[in-house]
């Protein structure tokens, strides 16, 4: 089968295509014969080295397709079944891969591959961080960054069914009409903008009780500047690079706040929170609550081009790749 390798860190040129062996499933996992392959912001860090990997490595962790063969043991699913996983192992940059069957998850009949693959990773993230990272309810006003982003456009909506009001920040004018697009109350450009002292424009000088933050670096400060006391910075991703230092006492100085870094692994750890996040998304998107926004599908063969576009912050939604 034909595959993605890395054998060393850099620019989008190390990833190559090449052909090795189909991989046959030992026990307890599944061979999944992938129909679309989702890609993922952290896999521009995989690949640059600024979260090292054991190389000569695969890459991705995130696709979808039908399971084509069973290992010893498997009664989760069967040949035929459509699956889909989104927490590795690495290397779903591929034509079909073996998977754990409990790490892996049923798609329904409603969802396309295409669909699940855009939004399985993402879509299980903004569940866990509108959901269980900290306690929103209906009628709070949060802040989301990068709104547009394939994780951005889903958290928005999300945060929506809840009732809650949503201020957005992107980094262009055509990506706030997509922010408003996907229900944001308001945008922020927050390239021109003062984040915070829009937030305490907005919300007459209180700030908001959580910030989603996946952008990091640029947006750190801002968001602890917008949040109002005893509110929480949830940290969740490094889009402009890792945020500086924090240094604890300034969380007292600055209204007892909290800050988290949460990881999906960490969240979806059981087999039971996998399928109970997979199935929350799942629904909403079968409803139409969570509209998925497939920004660009490319075939594997151009994986280069496919990390030159999310490192030059060109793309919209989520991208996904076909074998
Ligand atoms: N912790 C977790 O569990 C978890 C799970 C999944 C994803 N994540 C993180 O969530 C974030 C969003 O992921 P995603 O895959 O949906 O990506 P994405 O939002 O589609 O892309 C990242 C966005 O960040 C913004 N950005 C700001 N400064 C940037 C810079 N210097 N370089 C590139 N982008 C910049 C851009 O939007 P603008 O043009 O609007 O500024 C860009 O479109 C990433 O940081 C990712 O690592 C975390």
């Amino acid at each position: 089968m034909k595959a993605v390798r890395i054998e060393k860190t850099g620019g989008p040129e190390v990833l190559v295509l090449v052909e090795v062996p189909t991989p046959t499933p030992g026990p307890g996992e599944i061979r999944i014969r992938h129909e679309a392959i989702g890609l993922n912001f952290i896999e521009t860090y995989q690949r640059s080295g600024l979260y090292p990997m054991p190389l000569p490595t695969g890459l991705g962790q995130e696709a979808a397709g039908v399971v084509e063969a069973v290992g010893e043991g498997v009664t989760r699913f069967s040949v035929g079944d459509r699956a889909g996983y989104c927490t590795g192992p690495a290397g779903a940059y591929a034509e079909a891969s073996v998977v754990k069957a409990d790490r892996a998850v049923h798609i329904p009949d409603a969802i396309s591959s295409k669909v699940a693959a855009a939004s399985m990773l993402r879509g299980m993230t903004a569940e866990y961080l509108i959901r269980r990272a900290w306690p929103v309810k209906s009628g709070d006003t949060v802040l989301i960054h990068a709104a547009a982003g394939g994780l951005g456009i889903i958290l928005t909506q999300w945060a929506k069914t809840l009732g809650l009001k949503v201020i957005a920040t992107v980094g262009s004018e055509a990506k706030a009409k997509v922010a408003g697009d996907f229900g944001a109350d308001e945008v922020i450009l927050y390239e021109q903008e003062d984040v915070a002292a829009r937030v305490r424009e907005i919300t007459g000088g209180l700030g908001v009780p959580v910030v989603y933050d996946g952008v990091g670096k640029t947006t750190f400060e801002g968001s602890l500047a917008s949040l109002s006391r005893r509110g929480c910075l949830i940290s969740f991703g490094n889009a402009s690079g890792a945020a500086e230092p924090l240094q604890i006492g300034r969380l007292s100085r600055m209204g007892s706040l909290y800050v988290t870094r949460p990881t999906l692994n960490d969240y979806v750890a059981s087999t039971e929170e996998l399928d109970d996040s997979a199935d929350a998304l799942f629904g909403l998107i079968a409803a139409g609550k969570i509209k998925v926004e497939i920004g660009s599908e490319r075939p594997l063969a151009q994986v280069c081009q496919a990390h030159e576009d999310m490192e030059a912050r060109s793309t919209v939604g989520a991208n996904i790749l076909i074998p």
